[in-house]
């Protein structure tokens, strides 16, 4: 039924992500399958429940599962202790037990916070992935990373909880707005950039037919979620290479912090569209990957019509020192010294400690819109 099974390899942990049409009809049958005997509780997004909550509740009462339903408001906010405790508070009043599951349907947003309610309630709920957007297809439902943000900053809070199973819907992202399924993009175009370089070839030739729908965009995705499935596997708590999934999020992320998370001005697969291109720009200019890389990644991150450069982000950002700033405030700084992924090439990407501030100063400030 067109549908592409990838497994993470994690032990007796180990899950399968399906990808296809029509996941959403047979949820309850593939669930039950595995989980035989639940009940379970919904949560999403406002957005995503009147597009799709019907249809998933239908699917699941197909396979005789019962669904409560848990709405949170669309949007990053939602990642906070007072969502946090509506969701928990649901569950609970679900009376639903450890062996029954919570469901996430929908975006990043969705995912993290009701992943982390799953893996703090009765000190750990089944756990399922409904992702609906392009990024959470092929990036955060995949991974066990759970959590929400604290004042301090983003994901400061969470757990490592992976899911039963994920299942990706392709036909959902129909209703994504045009702009979040570009931004989810970029992260495809990462795995590419990472250690892909056929993917991100096939990519520069396919990447119309990905956007149309249809068995393109079910390959990239497939292609993503085993990207990201073999990293996990090799490193699940993120001691060692996982980190190289933070291709482009360093630039990104202080990017993110710079426009204060105005989702207006940039929204996440933006920032690391625009913290690629520059990270294979830095890496030219520290003569380690040729500037025609660099090219190449920024004209086709230009074609699908994502930003790419600083100066694309509307508004007036801070200057280069304080960029930097943001920059060293980014998790993946130890004792001091900058961590970035960087890259040899197309598909080379590598993680490189120790980068010296003052080089990505100049740098930032050779870049800066001004
Ligand atoms: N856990 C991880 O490993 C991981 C990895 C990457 C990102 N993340 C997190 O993911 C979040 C971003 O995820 P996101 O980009 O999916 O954002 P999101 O969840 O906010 O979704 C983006 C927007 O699209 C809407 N939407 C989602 N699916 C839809 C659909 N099918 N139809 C119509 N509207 C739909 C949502 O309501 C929202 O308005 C961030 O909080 C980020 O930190 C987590
Ligand atoms: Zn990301």
């Amino acid at each position: 039924m067109n549908t592409v099974t990838v497994e993470v390899g994690l032990g007796d942990r180990a899950y399968d992500i399906l990808i296809g049409p029509g996941l959403l009809a047979r949820s309850g049958a593939e669930i039950a399958k595995r989980l035989p005997g639940i009940r379970t509780a919904i949560v999403t997004d406002d957005n995503v429940a009147a597009a799709h909550l019907g249809a998933l509740t239908a699917g699941l009462a197909a396979g005789g599962i019962e669904a409560v339903p848990i709405i949170v408001p669309a949007g990053e906010k939602t990642k906070s202790f007072d969502a946090l405790q509506v969701v928990v508070d649901g569950v609970l009043s679900a009376r639903l037990e450890r062996g029954d599951a919570v469901v996430a349907l929908g975006g990043g947003v969705v995912g993290d916070l009701a992943g982390f309610a799953a893996g703090i309630v009765r000190r750990g709920m089944n756990f399922v992935q409904m992702p609906t957007s392009l990024l959470a297809q092929v990036d955060s439902s995949v991974g066990g990373k759970t959590g929400i943000n604290s004042a301090h900053g983003k994901n400061l809070v969470g757990v490592f909880h992976q899911p039963r199973i994920v299942l990706a819907d392709t036909d959902v992202l129909d209703t994504l707005p045009e702009r979040e399924f570009r931004a989810g993009y970029a992260e495809v175009a990462k795995y590419g950039l990472i250690d892909r370089p056929d993917f991100f070839a096939w990519l520069e030739k396919n990447w119309q037919e990905v956007f149309a729908g249809g068995a393109a965009r079910t390959e990239a995705i497939a292609q993503s979620c085993r990207a990201k499935a073999e990293v996990v596997a090799r490193d699940e708590f993120e001691t060692g290479d996982r980190a190289l999934l933070n291709l482009g999020h360093t630039f990104g992320h202080a990017l993110e912090a710079a426009t204060g998370y105005d989702s207006a001005r940039l929204v996440h697969g933006e920032g690391v569209a625009i913290g690629m291109a520059l990270a294979y720009r830095f890496s030219s200019r520290l003569n380690l990957a040729s500037p025609d890389d660099a090219a190449r990644v920024e004209t086709h991150l230009r074609a699908v019509g994502l930003p790419w450069r600083m100066a694309d982000i509307p508004g007036s950002l801070p200057d280069a020192e304080r960029l930097l700033g943001y920059i060293a405030q980014d998790k993946k700084v130890s004792r001091g010294a900058l961590t970035f992924i960087l890259t040899r090439g197309v598909g080379q990407s590598f993680i490189a400690r120790d980068v010296p501030a003052s080089e990505v100063l100049s740098f930032l400030t050779e870049n800066h819109p001004g």
